[in-house]
């Protein structure tokens, strides 16, 4: 067993040692340029839409509804701004989340800063967005609904086929930024009645740095990057060949592989809580509803301790995250967790602790040994 012990798989994932395989022969050879008609630019062509229909079958569209994008924030500035410009003569008001990621937050206070309303739905204190409040948050100038599949933070899937039946009753765009549910839970779009979808490489085993973009047939999209018209002319620039084979290559794997990723990820989920639970009783508390959340994510709460302190202490053994951001010595705490109404010391000591697809029972074993025995050693201080 490899030290220290990676448990945040959320923030991003190795890449896969296929994937890296798949993108070898294209780092090493076939270097010819995808829009030349000679036989090493074809070769790459071929390669993208090799990758583009692995793609489009892990979330089950056409695959000319895919682009490829530098990653999930790419996308979702695309989606997001490119829906928002696309309709701005139909009105200019977005409805998204009290929970989203930055990549979606800041595009929707920038889009405000140009005269666009916002409205950010609440959170209940399990970090579900209610249906009801997207359907009384509906106005006529309304262009856009933006909200995440599932939550990095602690992992709550939200019921994106209920909001988006309410987006479609009233014609309205439906994006959802699947950046962590890719690869973990089913992300079928027809299924789940999706216009726009999020896919970010890094979190389902291919490099950072590239991501792809769902846009249903016939959705109205304002072209972000303008240039000699790869992608269709939605997303120009010369493709970044390398990684779309990376992407492709790890959507495929993502497909065949689910049910067991899935299967590992819920079990060493439930042994580290056990483990943590046998260990440390009622000192530690789950945030969420483990009913309804990622497979792999677990925001837990260790009594009065300091989630920075704790995650450093323990950094040379296990890797995880803290729900909270540190600034100049004040707590800041996320506002994922503010959403919830977390109260601000339980949010002060929330970690993440995010399982992988290989994760092993001797990692499992080793962090919740590390973990209590540090718990035990800052709580006594
Ligand atoms: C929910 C969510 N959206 C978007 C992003 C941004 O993706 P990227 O790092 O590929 O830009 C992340 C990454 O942390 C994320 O977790």
């Amino acid at each position: 067993m490899e030290k220290p012990v990676y448990l945040d798989y959320n923030a991003t994932t190795p890449i896969d040692p296929e994937v890296a395989n798949e993108m070898i022969p294209y780092i090493q050879t076939f270097f010819g340029n995808p829009s030349s008609s000679y036989s090493i630019g074809r070769q790459n062509k071929d390669a993208i839409e090799k990758a583009r229909k692995q793609v489009s079958v892990l979330i089950n569209c056409n695959p000319e509804e895919i682009i490829f994008t530098s990653g999930g924030t790419e996308s979702n500035n695309h989606a997001i701004k490119g829906v928002a410009f696309a309709n701005r003569h139909k009105g200019k008001h977005i409805i998204t989340s009290a929970i989203e990621h930055p990549a979606v937050t800041e595009v929707c206070r920038y889009l405000n800063s140009l005269g666009y309303e916002i409205t950010w739905l609440p959170v209940d204190t399990f970090g579900t967005v209610n249906p009801r409040d997207v359907e009384n948050a509906v106005r006529p100038d309304t262009v856009l609904i933006t909200i995440m599949h599932a939550n990095n933070e602690v992992g709550t899937i939200q019921p994106i086929k209920k909001i988006a039946a309410i987006a479609h009753q009233k014609n309205i765009v439906l994006h959802t930024d699947a950046a962590q549910s890719v690869g973990k839970i089913d992300t079928d779009v027809a299924m789940l009645g999706i216009d726009l979808l999020t896919i970010a490489g890094h979190k389902l085993y291919a490099p950072k740095g590239i991501g792809a973009l769902y846009i249903k047939q016939g959705t109205k999209v304002e072209n972000l990057m303008y240039g000699a018209g790869q992608e269709r002319g939605i997303r120009s620039g010369t493709e970044n060949v390398i990684q779309i084979v990376g992407l492709g290559k790890a959507c495929e794997i993502a497909k065949r592989d689910f049910d067991k990723n899935l299967q590992n990820m819920l079990t060493m989920r439930e042994s580290l809580l056990n483990g943590l639970k046998n260990k440390l009783g009622d000192k530690v508390k789950v945030n969420g509803n483990l009913g309804n959340s990622l497979p792999n994510t677990l925001s837990i709460v260790f009594d009065k301790v300091e989630a920075h302190a704790f995650a450093s202490f323990i950094s040379n053994d296990v890797l995880i995250s803290t729900g909270s951001a540190c600034h100049s010595g004040n707590i800041e705490i996320s506002s994922v967790l503010k959403a919830m109404n977390v109260d601000i010391m339980t949010a002060a000591s929330t970690v993440r602790i995010s399982t992988g697809k290989n994760t092993t029972v001797k990692e499992i074993d080793f962090a919740v040994d590390t973990v209590s025995k540090v718990f035990f050693k800052l709580s006594s201080k």
